[in-house]
């Protein structure tokens, strides 16, 4: 047989499953794991954020008591130094796929989605479909892949491939994920033969709780749009026009309404997660102070090495994003007090924003102020409710 994606139904649509339960939320809200030295933030001023394993983990629960509904790791393959400068900016990383398996195992609510270059090396859908599926065992439901195409020609080069072009990574994506739905929806041997995949009676048990397990992808591009509105139930967008809230604001409604009318068009609903930096203390003037310091301590060689990176890279999706914004960093900035932060949270809601995912310069102390100051005002903003049966906001498990 010739697998085709089943995209009619997933998790979503199923009372019960975890991503049903997050998509109760007028605004989905996750966290941007630090599993990578330095975060979203090339600064060296002095902070607690942390790539290891045990601080990853504590960030997790504390999001799950705040009642968050999912933390997201990203991939990537860097060499020795990693973007370099004074930081070594990420020569430090956890695997994500790793990460959120053993995260899977300390929590009891949170959606954990971790990346996978699917593309790379010798990931066969096989694998991929055994281990998604006994991952969704072990976290009941709430593993979820970013699946995503590669965009780095060295990280090509690492693997030893040639590069695959960019359209051309988004078919072969979906001639992959494909195969991946096919044998999870299968209760039968499987002989399956695609142009890169011959499967002779392949099986997958356990099968996943809610059908499959979550799919998300990270794209701007119009391919990757394409490939997403049909095989994901989350994508990850930029702001079109770089980091800055004004900027995006104007650009963000038409982009998330072409993602929308995408989906609307192959019959499907897919929700959108922009994810943005926040930098908030009580007034705005502490704000702006905090963000100062933070740019004022840019380390200038890793920036160097992480915008140099565009030039090995062939992603449509960060195209405007301009050198010092990547200093704090994330691909949207939200700077001010509370009330101010649920006020541009209100307008990405408004500009078809259906969750952010949000990253910190110093996560711990951060993340706890968020949820002590900014989270009651966005439930009395009505973006934030507290569904019967689920843990409540300020629950702690
Ligand atoms: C929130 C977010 C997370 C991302 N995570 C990863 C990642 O973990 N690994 C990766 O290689 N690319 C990641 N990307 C980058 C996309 O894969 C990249 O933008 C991709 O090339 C999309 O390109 P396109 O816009 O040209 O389709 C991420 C992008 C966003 C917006």
């Amino acid at each position: 047989m010739s697998p085709a994606f089943d995209g009619s139904s997933g998790p979503a649509d199923i009372e019960g499953s975890p991503l049903h339960a997050a998509f109760q939320q007028p605004l989905i809200l996750g966290l941007f794991l630090p599993i990578q030295n330095g975060g979203w933030s090339i600064s060296t001023l002095p902070r607690g954020t942390d790539w290891r394993f045990d601080y990853n983990a504590r960030l997790t629960k504390q999001a799950e008591a705040l009642g968050f509904d999912l933390v997201f790791g990203l991939a990537q393959w860097l060499g020795k130094n990693g973007h370099g400068g004074q930081m070594k900016y990420r020569e430090q990383s956890l695997d994500a796929f790793i990460a959120t398996s053993a995260l899977a195992a300390i929590t009891e609510r949170i959606l954990l989605i971790s990346t996978v270059h699917a593309l790379y090396g010798p990931w066969h859908p096989l694998h991929l479909a055994k281990f998604g599926a006994t991952l969704d065992h072990i976290s009941n439901g709430r593993w979820g892949i970013n699946l995503v195409t590669g965009h780095v020609s060295t990280e090509w080069a690492m693997f030893g491939q040639p590069m695959i072009e960019h359209d051309e990574r988004y078919a072969r994506a979906a001639e992959f994920v494909g195969v991946l739905d096919t044998l999870w929806r299968s209760d039968a041997n499987l002989t399956i033969r695609t142009p890169r995949w011959q499967l002779d009676d392949a099986f997958v048990s356990p099968r996943p709780r809610y059908r499959r397990p979550v799919l998300v992808n990270a794209t701007g591009s119009d391919a990757g749009i394409d490939y997403a509105v049909r095989h994901s139930d989350l994508i990850f967008i930029t702001s079109p026009a770089g980091a800055d809230f004004d900027d995006a604001i104007g650009a963000l409604p038409a982009h998330t309404a072409k993602i929308r009318d995408g989906a609307a068009r192959v019959k499907r609903s897919v929700r959108t997660l922009i994810n943005p930096t926040i930098v908030c203390r009580p007034t705005e003037r502490e704000a702006h102070a905090y963000r100062d310091a933070i740019v004022a301590h840019a380390d200038e060689g890793a920036l160097d090495g992480f915008v140099g990176q565009g030039r090995r890279s062939d992603a449509r999706a960060w195209a405007k994003h301009k050198r010092e914004q990547r200093i704090l960093g994330g691909n949207l900035h939200l700077i001010g007090s509370p009330e101010q932060i649920v006020d541009k949270l209100v307008a990405l809601k408004r500009a078809g924003c259906d969750g952010v995912q949000l990253t910190f310069f110093d996560f711990e102390p951060d993340l706890a102020y968020f949820g002590e100051a900014v989270l009651p005002l966005l439930v009395e903003a009505g973006l934030r409710r507290d569904f019967a049966g689920s843990n409540s906001l300020h629950t702690t498990t």
